[in-house]
């Protein structure tokens, strides 16, 4: 029974578990937005080789003004596009939201799908969830079950069945943190039905205007946030009034530690909340953190991380 499902799924997304779900765009794969543990999973079972910044899906306008703060242009384009396949990026509030979720950012990326079936299990988890398409990372998105259980069949605590997708590419992504909306990714929602509705033009880079993801380039967008504080990566030895972050038993002092027990899962989950705990000029010269082993989420784990330690200036 389709309703005995979306039960038993909301209550896998409240513990933690991965539920793959159909929506109007492509299938996501969603995990409790609240929890880094769950969100850490998404990135394990995807294999992405870097932390993009992943949409956060709610029942409601209202849930997502929970979330975010709104905009008058965002309430605008909410009235006329949601539920639907647009994405709203707009600054956070002070909210149990993942750090991992928004890869460090003070931003979010709210949607409200407009699929029954998402829609339903929104309500039913009653917590928001963050989904990126249900599939390995550098494969194509997938539009009905089947896809999603090729590429991700056993990994996964369920998948919820709804058919095909209809409209087959993911949302239009729109940043609207600045004073002129900027489109970040084309989808669902044209970019001439959005003009049309703002009665001025959005920002767009080469890369946004093309059909499919263009993520505009992880690197750029993941630049905007930077600890204040210089970080020095590798470091067996930290500087005396360094904050240390340890990985492993190092046992040098360290101030936090991403996993005492050497768990890339657990180093992950708790990478953007520890570095933002660390990140206190007034207390550290700088960041130290431990070597980090380069395989599995340690090879994204290592990018962001190399990323923060660019020098700045
Ligand atoms: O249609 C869709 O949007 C599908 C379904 C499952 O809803 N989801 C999806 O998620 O495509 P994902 O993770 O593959 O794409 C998320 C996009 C990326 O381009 C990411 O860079 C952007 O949204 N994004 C998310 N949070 C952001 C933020 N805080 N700032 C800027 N861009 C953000
Ligand atoms: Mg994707």
């Amino acid at each position: 029974m389709l309703a005995d499902d979306i039960r038993k799924a909301g209550e896998i997304l409240r513990a933690g578990g991965l539920v793959a779900f159909p929506t109007e765009t492509v299938y996501g794969l969603g995990a409790n937005a609240y929890s880094d543990q769950a969100v850490a999973e998404i990135f394990a079972v995807k294999g992405r080789p870097q932390f993009n910044p992943l949409i956060v899906h709610v029942s409601s306008v209202n849930s997502a003004e929970e979330i975010v703060v709104f905009s008058d242009t965002a309430t605008l384009l909410a009235k006329h596009f949601c539920p639907g396949p647009l994405t709203l990026v707009l600054p956070r509030k002070d909210t149990k939201i993942s750090y991992l979720v928004s890869a460090g950012l003070d931003t979010v990326a709210v949607r409200m799908p407009s699929h029954p079936l998402a829609h339903a299990l929104l309500l039913e988890a009653g917590v928001p969830v963050a989904a990126p398409s249900a599939n390995v990372s550098g494969t194509l998105s997938p539009t009905c079950a089947e896809d999603v259980k090729a590429s991700l069949g056993s990994r996964i605590d369920m998948i919820l069945d709804g058919g095909a997708s209809d409209v087959g590419v993911e949302s239009t992504v729109l940043d609207l943190t600045s004073d002129t909306p900027a489109l970040l990714r084309a989808g669902g929602v044209t970019v001439e039905e959005i003009e049309k509705v703002l009665g001025k033009t959005l920002l767009k880079s080469d890369s946004a205007h093309k059909e499919v993801e263009v993520p505009r380039s992880p690197g750029q967008l993941l630049s905007h946030y930077a600890p204040k504080l210089p970080v020095r990566i590798n470091v067996t030895e930290p500087l005396p009034d360094e904050a240390f972050l340890g990985f492993g038993s190092l046992n040098k002092g360290e101030v936090l530690n991403l996993s005492p027990s050497g768990d890339l899962k657990e180093a992950a989950a708790n990478l953007f909340r520890y570095l933002r705990r660390l990140d206190q000029p007034e207390t550290f010269s700088g960041i130290a953190v431990a070597p980090i082993p380069a395989k599995g989420l340690g090879l994204a784990i290592n990018d962001r991380l190399t990323r923060a330690s660019f020098p700045r200036g």
